[in-house]
């Protein structure tokens, strides 16, 4: 079968390699795709919310299946588009995807059916959201409602901190039209785990976990990035653990949903927070995480087109999701200064050194340049993922990885994975 994937991040270069896995397919197309995916995939120079030119193109090609795991198109409609032209794809329509798009919306939706989660307030007038300040203990976290690249989160320590925020967001719009709405929620403690799942309508089927690395700076310090790194699984993620989430949180939220009249499809990512009270959603997107799903899909062994064939037709029940008994470790190799200022078009070397088994070098910000040379072309330019026996052996290897590749400007964190040995 024909594929077209439609991205350009490192997420979407892992899941590139798992489709190419797939026996079930013989073509792929990435629209528009990243450098190092030109030797599994054939590039397509469309944009990831040109809808018409997509469909227009998935069309000449008689493409069978389009996969999309992105929160801007996914948000705007993109399933809903190619399923009014007659198109099969994978990926959660419009009026699912806002539970990932909507704060307000994802915090009434647990707040409705009782899953845990943050206590937490909307406001919409800047005054009514200080005089609520005044009555909360500090720290407390503020959150612009719409999609603000997971950048529209302010931790504040301070009751000055958080009215400074509210400004920030409500105001002064530092993030656009996601600050007409305002979420302020308590301040949770306790360690974050990545729970991604597929999901049917009605059905889910959990994959392994994850642990993403948020922080610029090793020690969980510095500003807050898109991700520096992953590891999988999770030690944290206990089976009790994941028992309760199955019962509290899991299931519960596919129901919610599909009793809103919004039935999910796709791939449901529950970011949790293991607080002393139990496990809490801090967040819910509507796709695959980034990093996480470097260090997922590369254990995953079941051919991940009958999975996504399975949501599509609600027999997600009828698949037995297998991941390998071995462990992943992601280390992202960033452009020094990201995620604030950083220089681009340095050329990479050492890039051949990955087998595609073990080493996996997914490409987030890469290009080519005019002298077809792969050069940097972002922050976060590089992850490099390895396998291993379990984790520590899985971190050793990446990080005698990330040393095989050169570029100028080179930067990473050093411990990524490190709290694996308090667990
Ligand atoms: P979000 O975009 O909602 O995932 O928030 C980004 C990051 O902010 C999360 O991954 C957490 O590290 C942190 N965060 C969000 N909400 C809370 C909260 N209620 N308590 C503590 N940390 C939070
Ligand atoms: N790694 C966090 C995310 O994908 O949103």
């Amino acid at each position: 079968m024909k594929v077209l994937l439609v991205g350009g991040g490192g997420r979407e270069h892992a899941i590139l390699h798992a489709i190419h896995r797939s026996p079930r397919v013989d073509k792929i197309y990435v629209a528009p795709g990243n450098a190092g995916m030109a030797d599994m995939a054939e590039l397509v120079p469309i944009g990831v919310m040109e809808f018409d030119s997509l469909i227009a193109f998935a069309k000449e090609k008689e493409i069978d299946l389009t996969v999309c795991s992105q929160d801007d198109p996914l948000c705007a409609g993109i399933v809903d588009a190619f399923e009014a032209a007659g198109l099969k794809i994978f990926g959660t329509r419009k009026n699912a995807a806002i539970i990932e798009g909507s704060k307000a919306f994802s915090k009434g939706l647990m707040k409705k059916y009782g899953i845990p989660t943050a206590k937490y307030e909307v406001f919409t007038d800047p005054k009514e959201a200080d005089a609520y300040l005044e009555t909360q203990k500090m720290p407390i976290v503020l959150k612009a409602d719409g999609l603000a690249l997971g950048k529209g989160v302010l931790i504040c320590q301070t009751l000055e901190e958080a009215k400074a925020g509210v400004k920030t967001i409500m105001e002064d719009k530092k993030f656009g039209n996601a600050g007409n709405e305002l979420v302020i929620e308590e301040f949770m403690t306790g360690r974050e785990v990545s729970a991604l799942a597929f999901v049917d309508g009605t059905h889910y089927a959990l994959m392994t976990s994850s642990q993403d690395h948020k922080r610029a700076g090793d020690g969980d310090t510095g500003l807050n990035t898109g991700g520096m790194g992953t590891f999988s699984p999770s030690p944290f993620f206990t089976e009790e653990i994941r028992k309760t989430c199955d019962k509290e949180i899991f299931q519960p939220t596919v129901d919610a949903m599909k009793k809103e009249g919004r039935e999910f499809r796709g791939v449901l990512y529950f970011g949790l927070m293991l607080t002393e009270d139990g496990p809490k959603v801090v967040e819910y997107n509507t796709r695959f995480g980034d990093p996480e799903t470097q260090v997922v899909l590369p254990r995953m062994k079941t051919d991940i087109i009958d999975v996504f064939e399975a949501c599509m037709n609600g027999t997600l029940d009828k698949i037995h999701l297998e991941f390998a008994d071995n462990a992943a470790v992601c280390v992202v190799l960033a452009s020094q200064g990201y995620p604030v200022s950083y220089e681009k078009g340095f050329v990479i070397s050492g890039l051949d050194k990955f087998d595609n088994k073990n080493y996996f070098c997914f490409h987030a910000g890469t290009k080519f340049d005019d002298q077809g040379r792969i050069v940097t072309n972002g922050g976060r330019v590089l992850g490099v993922t390895a396998l291993g026996k379990n984790l520590k052996e899985a971190r050793a290897n990446a990080y005698k990885a990330a040393e095989w590749v050169d570029f100028a400007n080179k930067y990473m964190r050093h411990d990524i994975g490190k709290a694996i040995d308090e667990a």
